[in-house]
Protein backbone atom coordinates (compact mmCIF):
# COMPACT_ATOMS: atom_id res chain seq x y z
CA UNK A 1 0.00 0.00 0.00
CA UNK A 2 1.78 3.29 -1.13
CA UNK A 3 2.80 5.19 2.22
CA UNK A 4 0.05 8.19 0.93
CA UNK A 5 -2.62 5.70 2.27
CA UNK A 6 -1.07 4.22 5.26
CA UNK A 7 -2.12 5.08 8.98
CA UNK A 8 -1.11 5.26 12.45
CA UNK A 9 -3.09 4.15 15.36
CA UNK A 10 -3.42 6.45 17.61
CA UNK A 11 -3.75 5.81 22.00
CA UNK A 12 -7.57 5.84 21.76
CA UNK A 13 -7.97 3.57 18.42
CA UNK A 14 -8.53 6.51 15.69
CA UNK A 15 -6.67 6.15 12.55
CA UNK A 16 -4.04 8.73 11.69
CA UNK A 17 -3.04 8.92 7.97
CA UNK A 18 0.95 8.69 7.82
CA UNK A 19 1.05 12.02 5.40
CA UNK A 20 -0.72 14.44 6.23
CA UNK A 21 -1.17 18.51 4.42
CA UNK A 22 0.03 21.40 6.40
CA UNK A 23 -2.01 24.75 5.76
CA UNK A 24 0.51 27.34 8.32
CA UNK A 25 0.52 30.60 5.88
CA UNK A 26 -1.16 29.78 3.38
CA UNK A 27 -3.94 32.29 2.65
CA UNK A 28 -7.62 32.51 3.58
CA UNK A 29 -9.39 32.76 0.88
CA UNK A 30 -8.49 31.65 -3.09
CA UNK A 31 -4.95 30.42 -2.24
CA UNK A 32 -6.24 27.85 0.83
CA UNK A 33 -9.15 26.79 -0.63
CA UNK A 34 -7.73 25.85 -4.15
CA UNK A 35 -4.45 24.22 -2.30
CA UNK A 36 -6.55 22.00 -0.18
CA UNK A 37 -8.71 20.65 -2.70
CA UNK A 38 -5.61 19.72 -4.75
CA UNK A 39 -4.01 18.28 -1.77
CA UNK A 40 -7.47 16.46 -1.28
CA UNK A 41 -7.45 15.80 -5.63
CA UNK A 42 -4.18 14.13 -5.38
CA UNK A 43 -5.00 12.16 -2.50
CA UNK A 44 -4.21 13.21 0.81
CA UNK A 45 -6.85 12.57 3.58
CA UNK A 46 -5.58 14.56 6.72
CA UNK A 47 -5.60 18.33 6.64
CA UNK A 48 -4.12 20.08 9.23
CA UNK A 49 -4.79 23.83 10.01
CA UNK A 50 -5.13 26.11 13.56
CA UNK A 51 -6.96 28.86 14.11
CA UNK A 52 -4.13 31.50 14.37
CA UNK A 53 -3.38 30.69 10.60
CA UNK A 54 -6.29 32.44 9.69
CA UNK A 55 -7.35 30.47 7.08
CA UNK A 56 -10.15 27.58 8.84
CA UNK A 57 -13.09 29.16 6.64
CA UNK A 58 -11.26 27.79 3.39
CA UNK A 59 -10.00 25.09 4.70
CA UNK A 60 -13.12 23.98 5.68
CA UNK A 61 -14.84 24.89 2.57
CA UNK A 62 -12.34 22.91 0.78
CA UNK A 63 -13.03 20.09 2.63
CA UNK A 64 -17.05 20.28 2.19
CA UNK A 65 -16.72 21.11 -1.25
CA UNK A 66 -14.26 18.12 -2.39
CA UNK A 67 -16.90 15.27 -3.09
CA UNK A 68 -15.15 13.12 -0.46
CA UNK A 69 -17.26 11.70 2.15
CA UNK A 70 -16.40 13.98 5.68
CA UNK A 71 -15.68 10.67 7.13
CA UNK A 72 -12.51 10.02 4.72
CA UNK A 73 -11.08 13.45 5.58
CA UNK A 74 -9.39 13.60 8.92
CA UNK A 75 -9.37 17.13 9.60
CA UNK A 76 -7.19 18.86 12.65
CA UNK A 77 -7.21 22.43 14.01
CA UNK A 78 -5.98 23.99 17.16
CA UNK A 79 -6.71 26.36 19.54
CA UNK A 80 -5.02 30.08 19.80
CA UNK A 81 -2.07 29.42 22.20
CA UNK A 82 -3.49 32.60 24.60
CA UNK A 83 -6.98 31.10 25.15
CA UNK A 84 -5.83 29.44 28.46
CA UNK A 85 -9.42 29.38 30.41
CA UNK A 86 -12.34 26.62 30.42
CA UNK A 87 -14.87 28.97 28.88
CA UNK A 88 -12.76 30.22 26.58
CA UNK A 89 -11.56 27.16 25.23
CA UNK A 90 -15.29 26.00 24.53
CA UNK A 91 -15.85 29.49 22.97
CA UNK A 92 -12.91 28.53 21.07
CA UNK A 93 -13.95 25.55 19.72
CA UNK A 94 -17.46 26.40 18.76
CA UNK A 95 -16.13 29.58 16.79
CA UNK A 96 -13.62 26.89 14.74
CA UNK A 97 -16.15 24.48 14.15
CA UNK A 98 -18.72 27.70 12.36
CA UNK A 99 -16.21 28.96 10.60
CA UNK A 100 -14.70 25.93 9.01
CA UNK A 101 -18.98 25.01 8.72
CA UNK A 102 -18.06 21.49 9.89
CA UNK A 103 -19.71 19.51 12.80
CA UNK A 104 -16.77 17.74 13.99
CA UNK A 105 -13.18 17.60 14.08
CA UNK A 106 -10.86 14.50 14.05
CA UNK A 107 -7.72 16.10 15.91
CA UNK A 108 -7.99 19.22 18.01
CA UNK A 109 -4.57 20.91 19.71
CA UNK A 110 -3.94 23.07 22.22
CA UNK A 111 -1.19 25.11 19.60
CA UNK A 112 1.41 26.22 22.47
CA UNK A 113 1.92 25.23 25.97
CA UNK A 114 2.11 29.45 26.54
CA UNK A 115 0.85 32.20 24.55
CA UNK A 116 3.17 32.69 21.38
CA UNK A 117 3.43 36.32 22.67
CA UNK A 118 4.42 35.52 26.20
CA UNK A 119 6.72 32.26 25.97
CA UNK A 120 7.66 33.35 29.83
CA UNK A 121 4.14 33.08 30.91
CA UNK A 122 3.56 29.75 33.44
CA UNK A 123 0.28 28.65 31.57
CA UNK A 124 0.32 25.65 34.15
CA UNK A 125 -3.09 26.23 35.22
CA UNK A 126 -4.17 27.20 32.35
CA UNK A 127 -3.71 24.02 29.76
CA UNK A 128 -5.36 22.19 32.02
CA UNK A 129 -8.59 24.59 32.17
CA UNK A 130 -8.31 24.04 28.18
CA UNK A 131 -7.66 20.86 27.93
CA UNK A 132 -10.28 19.90 30.55
CA UNK A 133 -12.77 21.61 27.95
CA UNK A 134 -11.41 19.73 25.36
CA UNK A 135 -11.66 16.40 27.24
CA UNK A 136 -15.70 17.32 27.61
CA UNK A 137 -15.50 18.24 24.19
CA UNK A 138 -14.02 14.47 23.37
CA UNK A 139 -16.40 12.83 25.60
CA UNK A 140 -19.14 14.27 23.91
CA UNK A 141 -17.86 13.13 20.52
CA UNK A 142 -17.67 15.98 19.07
CA UNK A 143 -13.53 15.58 18.66
CA UNK A 144 -12.10 12.55 17.79
CA UNK A 145 -9.19 12.77 19.22
CA UNK A 146 -7.27 15.86 21.29
CA UNK A 147 -4.24 16.53 21.80
CA UNK A 148 -1.25 19.41 22.32
CA UNK A 149 1.52 21.18 20.01
CA UNK A 150 4.70 22.47 21.05
CA UNK A 151 5.21 20.91 24.25
CA UNK A 152 7.81 19.91 26.38
CA UNK A 153 8.22 16.70 28.71
CA UNK A 154 7.22 19.12 31.61
CA UNK A 155 4.34 20.43 29.68
CA UNK A 156 2.78 17.22 29.22
CA UNK A 157 3.65 16.05 32.77
CA UNK A 158 1.32 18.95 33.91
CA UNK A 159 -1.77 17.24 31.91
CA UNK A 160 -1.11 13.94 32.95
CA UNK A 161 -1.21 14.95 36.23
CA UNK A 162 -4.14 16.95 36.20
CA UNK A 163 -6.36 15.83 33.38
CA UNK A 164 -7.68 12.21 32.62
CA UNK A 165 -6.77 11.57 28.60
CA UNK A 166 -3.94 11.19 27.44
CA UNK A 167 -3.06 13.61 24.82
CA UNK A 168 -3.46 11.40 21.37
CA UNK A 169 -0.70 13.41 19.75
CA UNK A 170 2.32 16.34 20.20
CA UNK A 171 2.77 18.02 17.24
CA UNK A 172 6.27 19.52 16.82
CA UNK A 173 8.99 20.87 14.27
CA UNK A 174 10.44 17.80 13.42
CA UNK A 175 12.65 18.05 10.51
CA UNK A 176 16.39 16.31 9.69
CA UNK A 177 18.97 18.29 11.83
CA UNK A 178 16.76 19.18 14.81
CA UNK A 179 17.46 17.53 17.86
CA UNK A 180 13.96 16.01 18.90
CA UNK A 181 15.30 12.85 20.87
CA UNK A 182 14.10 13.41 24.12
CA UNK A 183 10.94 14.27 23.37
CA UNK A 184 9.97 11.70 21.69
CA UNK A 185 11.00 8.89 23.46
CA UNK A 186 9.15 10.34 25.95
CA UNK A 187 5.99 10.53 23.95
CA UNK A 188 6.53 7.12 22.18
CA UNK A 189 6.88 5.76 26.06
CA UNK A 190 3.50 7.16 26.61
CA UNK A 191 1.90 6.41 23.05
CA UNK A 192 2.14 10.29 22.17
CA UNK A 193 2.10 10.32 18.39
CA UNK A 194 4.34 12.95 17.08
CA UNK A 195 2.95 14.77 13.78
CA UNK A 196 5.79 17.15 12.52
CA UNK A 197 5.08 20.32 11.24
CA UNK A 198 7.64 22.22 8.71
CA UNK A 199 9.60 18.73 7.53
CA UNK A 200 11.20 20.62 5.04
CA UNK A 201 12.53 22.60 7.70
CA UNK A 202 10.65 25.57 6.45
CA UNK A 203 13.13 24.89 3.02
CA UNK A 204 16.22 25.22 4.01
CA UNK A 205 17.12 21.51 4.18
CA UNK A 206 16.25 21.31 0.51
CA UNK A 207 19.85 23.09 -0.12
CA UNK A 208 21.95 21.01 2.39
CA UNK A 209 24.60 18.91 0.59
CA UNK A 210 24.04 15.75 2.05
CA UNK A 211 20.88 15.57 1.92
CA UNK A 212 21.18 16.42 -1.99
CA UNK A 213 23.59 14.01 -2.67
CA UNK A 214 21.46 11.18 -0.59
CA UNK A 215 18.73 12.09 -2.78
CA UNK A 216 20.62 11.15 -6.18
CA UNK A 217 21.70 7.80 -4.55
CA UNK A 218 18.10 7.11 -4.21
CA UNK A 219 16.78 8.84 -7.05
CA UNK A 220 14.27 11.02 -5.48
CA UNK A 221 13.87 14.59 -4.40
CA UNK A 222 15.72 16.54 -0.86
CA UNK A 223 11.99 17.05 -0.07
CA UNK A 224 10.91 13.55 -0.60
CA UNK A 225 14.20 12.41 1.36
CA UNK A 226 13.07 14.90 3.99
CA UNK A 227 9.40 13.47 4.47
CA UNK A 228 10.26 9.87 4.10
CA UNK A 229 12.95 10.25 7.07
CA UNK A 230 10.20 11.55 9.16
CA UNK A 231 8.28 8.38 8.08
CA UNK A 232 10.83 6.50 9.17
CA UNK A 233 11.28 8.25 12.61
CA UNK A 234 7.74 7.45 13.08
CA UNK A 235 6.07 10.51 13.15
CA UNK A 236 3.56 12.10 10.61
CA UNK A 237 5.10 14.57 8.35
CA UNK A 238 2.78 17.60 7.26
CA UNK A 239 4.00 18.93 3.96
CA UNK A 240 2.94 21.91 2.59
CA UNK A 241 2.96 23.76 -1.04
CA UNK A 242 0.92 25.77 -2.97
CA UNK A 243 1.83 23.98 -6.05
CA UNK A 244 0.47 20.81 -7.33
CA UNK A 245 3.49 19.28 -8.62
CA UNK A 246 5.30 19.89 -5.21
CA UNK A 247 2.10 18.52 -3.36
CA UNK A 248 1.99 15.28 -5.19
CA UNK A 249 5.98 15.03 -5.10
CA UNK A 250 5.65 15.54 -0.95
CA UNK A 251 3.33 12.50 -1.35
CA UNK A 252 5.84 10.06 -3.05
CA UNK A 253 7.57 8.20 -0.83
CA UNK A 254 7.75 4.90 -1.18
CA UNK A 255 11.17 3.81 -0.81
CA UNK A 256 12.72 3.05 2.10
CA UNK A 257 16.54 4.91 3.55
CA UNK A 258 18.43 2.31 4.61
CA UNK A 259 19.57 2.43 8.03
CA UNK A 260 23.19 3.69 7.28
CA UNK A 261 21.87 6.74 5.49
CA UNK A 262 19.08 6.94 8.21
CA UNK A 263 22.09 7.75 10.93
CA UNK A 264 23.72 9.83 8.12
CA UNK A 265 20.80 11.83 8.24
CA UNK A 266 20.16 11.83 11.99
CA UNK A 267 23.79 13.01 12.51
CA UNK A 268 23.07 16.23 10.17
CA UNK A 269 22.64 19.00 12.95
CA UNK A 270 20.95 21.78 11.10
CA UNK A 271 18.56 24.74 13.10
CA UNK A 272 16.93 26.64 10.77
CA UNK A 273 17.12 29.48 13.53
CA UNK A 274 20.90 30.02 12.54
CA UNK A 275 20.13 31.70 9.22
CA UNK A 276 17.54 33.83 11.08
P1 LIG B 1 5.73 26.39 -2.01
O1 LIG B 1 4.41 26.47 -1.28
O2 LIG B 1 6.00 27.60 -2.84
O3 LIG B 1 5.89 25.10 -2.78
P2 LIG B 1 7.95 23.20 5.45
O4 LIG B 1 6.85 22.24 5.15
O5 LIG B 1 9.16 22.57 6.03
O6 LIG B 1 7.48 24.35 6.33
O7 LIG B 1 8.42 23.84 4.05
C1 LIG B 1 7.51 24.52 3.26
C2 LIG B 1 8.22 25.35 2.23
O8 LIG B 1 8.88 24.50 1.31
C3 LIG B 1 7.26 26.20 1.46
O9 LIG B 1 7.90 27.43 1.27
C4 LIG B 1 7.06 25.47 0.13
O10 LIG B 1 6.92 26.42 -0.92
C5 LIG B 1 8.36 24.71 -0.03
N1 LIG B 1 8.17 23.38 -0.61
C6 LIG B 1 7.24 22.46 -0.30
N2 LIG B 1 7.41 21.34 -1.00
C7 LIG B 1 8.49 21.52 -1.79
C8 LIG B 1 9.17 20.71 -2.73
N3 LIG B 1 8.77 19.47 -2.99
N4 LIG B 1 10.26 21.24 -3.35
C9 LIG B 1 10.67 22.49 -3.09
N5 LIG B 1 10.08 23.31 -2.19
C10 LIG B 1 8.99 22.84 -1.54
Amino acid sequence: MKTLHQTYTLNNGVKLPKIGYGTWQIPNGEPAYKAVLLALKNGYRHIDTAADYGNEESVGKAVRDSNISRKKIFVTSKLKSHIKTYEGAMEAFEKTLNTMGLDYLDLYLIHGPRPFDNPNANSDKGNVAAYRAMEKLYKDGRIRAIGVSNFEISDIENILNNCDVTPAVNQIGYFIGLDNDEIQDYCESIGIQITSFSPLAIGYALSNETIRKMAEKYNVTPAQICIRYDIQKNTAPLPKSTHESRIIENSQVDFTISEGDMEILNNIRMDPRQFD
